[in-house]
């Protein structure tokens, strides 16, 4: 009798103990998933600012002796009389664009487009911060195109001497022509500074936008894409060569 008795008690205390231990082990297994995961996003973030850093360091020295786009494009259209705003001139800064590509979640291997790339600046950009396969850019006047062309040389040489970006050299290609006119169905994320664009080219260009697959982003400068097969992600303000500029950024839902 006595002995059963002692039995239970112990049974009793060797149940809570083990209760315990499993509720100890259980919280220490949570705490320490939720601090790899705070660790994991806060390594992510600093790789992200390093690369984006040396973005910058590679895109000053490329651009540091070049005219300015701005001029370039202004003293075409004062020489050949073109008076249309869609050329109005004004560009992406390379950070700011940056974190606006990171809302888009570039995956390996996907293209980006820059439809009217200006100097090119977005384009060159693009594949320095992220994997993508390819970045392209589309741009209608000639000098502009040019430009882009030359740059795209230093551009192939800068990286592949420097020791950060040489593991993987970017490839970026220019199309000079009217971005109505060109096939991009092979892109997956677009960037459209469309700020001057014509009410009636932006209508055409959103057609051509709706017959991309689901899953393409656009990131648009200052206008709405008000079509229903495109949801919006994320808004927000971000600082361009001009100022500051509401950004908008769909994703193709159906
Ligand atoms: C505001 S700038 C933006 C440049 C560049 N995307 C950036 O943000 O750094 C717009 C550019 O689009 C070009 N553009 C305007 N209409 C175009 C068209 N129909 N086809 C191709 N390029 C065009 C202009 O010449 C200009 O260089």
């Amino acid at each position: 009798m006595c002995i059963c008795v002692i039995d239970r008690e112990n049974m009793f205390i060797s149940w809570f103990e083990f209760f315990l231990l499993l509720a100890i082990f259980v919280s220490g297994i949570f705490a320490v998933r939720k601090l790899s995961r705070i660790v994991f996003r806060k390594y992510r973030v600093s790789l992200f600012a390093t690369r984006v850093q040396r973005m910058n360091e590679l895109l000053s020295s490329l651009y540091g002796n070049e005219e300015n786009p701005y001029y370039v494009s202004l003293h075409f259209r004062e020489e050949h009389h073109i008076d249309g705003e869609q050329f109005t001139y004004g560009e992406i800064l390379p950070s700011s664009f940056a974190q606006l590509l990171n809302l888009t979640s570039p995956v390996a291997g996907e293209i980006f487009y820059d439809l009217g790339c200006g100097s090119g600046k977005a384009v060159f950009c693009a594949p320095l911060c992220f994997p993508f396969l390819k970045a392209k850019g589309v741009e209608l006047l000639p000098p502009l195109f040019e430009y882009c062309s030359k740059l795209k040389n230093q551009f192939m040489q800068l990286v592949t001497e420097n020791k950060y970006f040489k593991k993987n050299v970017p490839s970026v290609e220019f199309f000079q022509g009217d971005l109505l006119n060109v096939d991009f169905s092979d892109g997956n994320i677009f960037f459209l500074n469309a700020t001057c664009f014509r009410d009636d080219d932006w209508n055409n260009l959103i057609k051509k936008l709706s017959a991309l697959p689901v899953g393409v982003r656009v990131i648009i400068v200052t206008r709405h894409l008000e079509n229903e097969a495109f949801e919006l992600i994320e808004t927000g303000t971000y600082s361009m060569s001009w100022g500051f500029s509401s950004v908008f950024i769909y994703r193709k839902t159906r």
